[in-house]
């Protein structure tokens, strides 16, 4: 295994009525609070009612209208607020974009010069204001992460900024805020914590086989349990799995001894920048064609090691079960009813050479991924997806 750290001071208070603990906790960071959330479903389930209600003693300022994919101008406006009004702790209300908004204007608030200044360089982070949260949708981890994706809407860049001054302190997670979720969400959102376990899972670091073991864990929980969410929205078993499977996913814990860059993520974000997509269809439709490209004699018994343990495929030749795990993944997602074609999402091959390109550029594809891929070879992944 390789050598690792791991410390996480998100402070995680999970299950029914948790958000109880909000006046209190909350209090502990600061007085004076943003809350920022995004385009209003937190108002439609009560969830905005319930927390103002809670909070009726502290000094209350808003940011609201934060999009899927959160862009650059939010975070300016978020920003803004937080230095002139003299914000001290910033509650995040909502899924993985209202929290790396969120974090992203934590930062932001303590730093002189542009917000996406940042982005293009973590090391500007020296300070960020403390950051909450109340958690609406699983998918991301972000809520015990120390990552925010961010999209700049002038220059096409959709890029992570990372460091460890953004982890949130506080994070609640009660499973029956999810029991809101359109089933498409809920679809999109299996498929990206699939993806995040997926992405560590498929390292060159072959020895720490407590984390793969982990890592098979929360991919089986995902696929027994998304499916169900969809169809009964409030059963609390599958909202519960799913909840924890999405943090556990990615704080850390199944990249340990393992490292390196990840492969379908940095492909997926270029698109979604370009196109404004739900990530998780994005990771839908790119990841069977990932799979299908790097399969060789090299990465076939790390498939098939995946279709024996996740999926139960018994099958003694290495290539012929590789080949079925990505069967499986492709109904898995075709189960979940989510596209399988970019097509699907209405994009063409236009952009395809300039994607690549950007995918390379943004990414540790080239040098550190698990097969590394060039421009041409995304290029040629793209048009497996079309
Ligand atoms: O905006 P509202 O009205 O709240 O609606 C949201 C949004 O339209 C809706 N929603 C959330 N909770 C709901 C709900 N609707 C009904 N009931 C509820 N309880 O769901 C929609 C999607 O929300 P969003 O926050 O965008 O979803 P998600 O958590 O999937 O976040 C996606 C973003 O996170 C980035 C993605 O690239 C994308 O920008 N990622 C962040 C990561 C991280 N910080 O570690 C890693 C990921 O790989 C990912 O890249
Ligand atoms: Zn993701």
């Amino acid at each position: 295994m390789n050598n690792f750290v791991y410390n996480i001071p998100t402070d995680i208070r999970f299950g029914r009525e948790q958000i109880k603990c909000l006046p209190e906790e909350l209090g502990k960071l600061g007085k004076k609070v943003l809350l920022v959330y995004g385009g209003g479903s937190i108002k439609r389930s009560g969830l905005y009612d319930k927390i103002k209600e809670l909070l009726k003693d502290f000094e209350m300022f808003e940011l609201s209208g934060i999009e899927p994919n959160p862009k650059l101008s939010s975070v300016e406006k978020g920003s803004e607020i937080c230095k002139k009004e003299g914000i001290e702790v910033i509650l995040a209300v909502g899924g993985g974009s209202v929290i790396d908004a969120s974090k992203h204007i934590a930062a932001s608030a303590c730093y002189e010069g542009k917000p996406w200044d940042l982005v293009l360089d973590r090391s500007l982070v020296k300070k960020a204001l403390p950051i909450a949260v109340v958690l609406t949708i699983c998918a991301t981890g972000s809520e015990m992460n120390s990552g925010a994706v961010i999209s700049n809407e002038k220059t096409h860049e959709k890029l992570e900024i990372n460091t460890p001054l953004l982890y949130p302190k506080l994070s609640i997670c009660d499973p029956t805020y999810l029991y809101t979720l359109p089933a498409k969400q809920t679809a999109a959102g299996s498929v990206d914590i699939l993806s995040h376990v997926m992405e560590q899972y498929f390292q060159p670091n072959d020895e720490a086989y407590i984390t793969d073991v982990l890592s098979e864990a929360v991919m089986k929980t995902v696929i027994k349990y998304a499916k169900k969410a969809m169809d009964e929205p409030e059963n609390y078993e599958a909202r519960s799995n799913l909840m924890w499977a999405s943090t556990i996913g990615l704080n850390h814990l199944l990249t340990v001894g393992k490292g390196g860059a990840w492969s379908v993520h940095p492909i997926e974000h270029v698109v979604s920048a370009y196109y404004d997509i739900t990530h998780g269809v994005g990771l839908a439709i790119i990841t069977p064609a990932w799979m299908t490209y790097v399969l060789s004699e090299h990465t076939a018994p790390r498939f098939a090691r995946m279709a024996k343990e996740v999926f139960g495929v018994n099958e003694s030749d290495d290539m012929s079960a590789a080949r079925l795990a990505i069967e499986k993944v492709k109904e898995f997602n075709g189960s979940l009813g989510l596209p399988a074609h970019l097509s699907d999402v209405g994009i063409t091959d236009e952009k395809f050479d300039e994607m690549a390109s950007e995918a390379v550029r943004t990414s540790g594809l080239s040098t550190r991924a698990y097969v590394k891929l060039d421009k041409e070879d995304v290029k040629k992944i793209f048009l497996l997806c079309r």
